[in-house]
């Protein structure tokens, strides 16, 4: 499925222009609560290989990803430990609660799946948007080059998530699928409270 070049990856709103001055003065808290991000999306990518063990493509898919996740976390804490900050719990993750909202209960096996690897791809897209945005416009260069990395990264995971959904699931389906995540996504972006203390 080629992505739609509205945005990135086909995103249907690109972020406010207020999140990205807020959160690029809030370096602490945006650090903290992506440290979060990479964890959640390391323990995703362990849940989708628990649940799905049999499925050949997925491991050969997810199990780097998990890696990759985990080191993303590692770099991040370092920056936190780096400018004298600590991690800090885990904050209340909005943006996720409500698109996990979207996912759609019952269905076959395989539908079911193709939920959760769109969700992913949708966080992945929606998170390489941020960083992009993070690495035009932060003052340190260190971190600028940080996002830069992990924006190339996490757009390869998106195309494996899409990759694995059109494994599972005839592409039509998940086209027509995706644009529904895609739309839903845009309204609780819409919804939600421009926060630079959130990566989402
Ligand atoms: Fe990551
Ligand atoms: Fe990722």
């Amino acid at each position: 499925m080629e992505a739609k070049s509205k945005t990135t990856l086909g995103l249907e709103l690109p972020t406010d222009p207020r999140w990205t001055d807020i959160a690029s003065m809030q370096i602490e808290d945006i650090l903290v609560d992506h440290a979060y991000c990479e964890q959640k999306a390391a323990s995703s990518c362990i849940s989708l290989i628990m649940l799905y063990p049999e499925r050949e493509k997925l491991l050969e898919l997810l199990v780097p990803v998990v890696a990759e996740e985990w080191s993303h976390f590692e770099r991040v804490v370092e920056q936190l430990k780096k400018r004298g900050f600590g991690l800090g719990r885990q904050r209340k993750d909005e943006y996720v609660a409500r698109l996990n909202e979207v996912v759609r209960k019952g269905g076959s096996r395989n539908q079911q799946l193709v939920e959760k690897l769109l969700l992913n791809a949708l966080i992945e897209a929606r998170s390489c948007e941020r960083f992009k945005l993070l690495h035009k416009h932060i003052a340190d260069e260190e971190l600028k080059k940080f996002y830069y990395e992990l924006m190339v990264s996490e757009a390869g995971h998106y195309h494996n998530f899409i990759e694995l959904a059109e494994e599972y699931m005839p592409k039509d389906y998940v086209k027509v699928r995706w644009n529904e995540f895609l739309e839903a996504e845009a309204a609780i972006m819409k919804s939600l409270t421009v926060r630079g203390d959130r990566m989402h």
